[in-house]
């Protein structure tokens, strides 16, 4: 089994935790939540809660935790001047969300981050246009940081049989016998394209983690409850049942691109994956990145210690004369001969009750997702 990211898999749960001692509390954002449950269930590991001052700047310079461990996205909790001035230095705080207690910080550090350099490295952009620079924003300006507990699982529901922590997924790869895993980020409804790098990863691996994310996305992404359906529909009718786990990646999106897809392939190493996709604009968004930033972005690392395979795929779609779904690494023909769209475009076709051609999107797929789309307007 494939160490995990700094050799431990961190659990920092405790649902028997006794706060009632514990006198202030922490409103949680979405975005903190998930960090939060996160952390404790081991999917950040080596990270054990909100980022000090010292790791925050290694991870905004270098890419690393102060340990030297490879992290690229900075693990932080914001809060108000206000909030930060009436909490002390080593106190504990309850961290809580819409009245339920869902943790416990340690406060060991509060401290003004950078958020000019925080966007300029994470982002690449100081434009507010880009929904993670926006939200770098919009969030309050004093970072807190200290080792975590997570007393209640935040657990979405609605996807309730899909949440399986690192630790269980682990054990589930070990019971099916996969000893090579690999894993699939995605926020977005399948299309030919991923089913594509899947497969062509899943022929020289044991087993796939198709593993989307679930947590915040930006508010014109396709909602993670129609998307999950579309995913069900597809592994019912093409995927061999035992060779596919279907598991939720409670995180929240960054748009980070190429620091984004650094992290996405460390989680998943956490999860038990040997192997992680990253195809084309992997986490990107608008035109900020490079259609393969998030590939070349990992020269900067040895592989003993990513400790992960990275599957590479260039972009793929249906070509019409090769009658088969291909890459610009293996199709010799002209765009003109391929079915390529965005997914501005799909999205929009869909939210029109318009179904994409086949060669695009495989039609019970399509189905899902119309009538879902249907739906969420029909409820606002
Ligand atoms: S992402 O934000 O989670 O990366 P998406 O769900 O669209 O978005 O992509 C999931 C994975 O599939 C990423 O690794 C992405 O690079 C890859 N991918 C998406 N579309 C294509 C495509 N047409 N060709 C190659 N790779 C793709």
């Amino acid at each position: 089994m494939i160490e995990p990211h700094g050799g431990t898999l961190v659990n920092r749960l405790d649902t028997e935790y006794d706060f009632s001692m514990i006198e202030h509390e922490i409103e949680l954002d979405l975005y903190a939540l998930s960090d939060l449950e996160l952390i404790a269930i081991g999917a950040y590991s080596p990270i054990t809660g909100f980022l000090g001052q010292k790791d925050y700047q290694c991870v905004l310079n270098e890419m690393r935790l102060y340990s030297g461990h490879i992290w690229s996205i900075p693990i932080t909790l914001p809060v108000s001047e206000d909030k930060a001035s009436s909490l002390n230095e080593g106190e504990k705080v309850k961290l809580v969300h819409k009245g339920t207690v869902y943790g416990i910080l340690m406060v060991e550090e509060k401290y003004h981050p950078n958020k000019q350099l925080e966007a300029e490295k994470v982002y690449q952009t100081t434009d507010l246009a880009h929904p993670g620079v926006k939200r770098l924003w919009e969030r309050p300006d004093i970072y807190l940081a200290g080792p975590i507990t997570l007393v209640t699982r935040p657990t979405k529901k609605e996807f309730i049989e899909y949440y399986h922590d690192p630790e269980e997924t682990r054990l589930a790869f070990k019971e099916l016998g996969w000893k090579t895993i690999v894993g699939f980020q995605t926020r977005n409804p399948v299309h030919r394209a991923h089913e594509y790098i899947q497969k062509s990863a899943l022929e020289i691996v044991d087993g796939l983690l198709l593993n989307p994310l679930v947590g915040e996305t930006k508010a014109d992404d396709i909602p993670a409850t129609i998307r999950m359906e579309s995913y069900k529909v597809l592994l019912e009718n093409y995927y061999p049942k035992e060779r596919v786990l279907l598991v939720v990646f409670p995180a929240a999106m960054r748009y980070a691109g190429p620091r984004e897809a650094i992290f996405h392939a460390m989680v998943r190493k956490n999860y038990g994956c040997t192997h992680f996709i990253v195809g084309r604009d992997h986490a990107g968004v608008g035109n900020y990145y490079g259609t393969y930033d998030s590939q070349l972005i990992f020269n900067n690392f040895n592989k003993e210690e990513l400790g992960i395979t990275l599957l590479f795929f260039e972009h793929s779609f249906f070509c019409k004369k090769c009658g088969n779904m291909a890459s610009t690494k293996t199709c010799p023909h002209s765009s003109r001969d391929r079915v390529i769209l965005s997914g501005t475009k799909v999205r929009e076709m869909l939210r029109n009750g318009e179904t994409p051609p086949p060669e695009f999107s495989r039609p019970e797929v399509a189905s899902v997702l119309i009538q879902g789309l249907k739906m969420t307007l029909q409820k606002r």
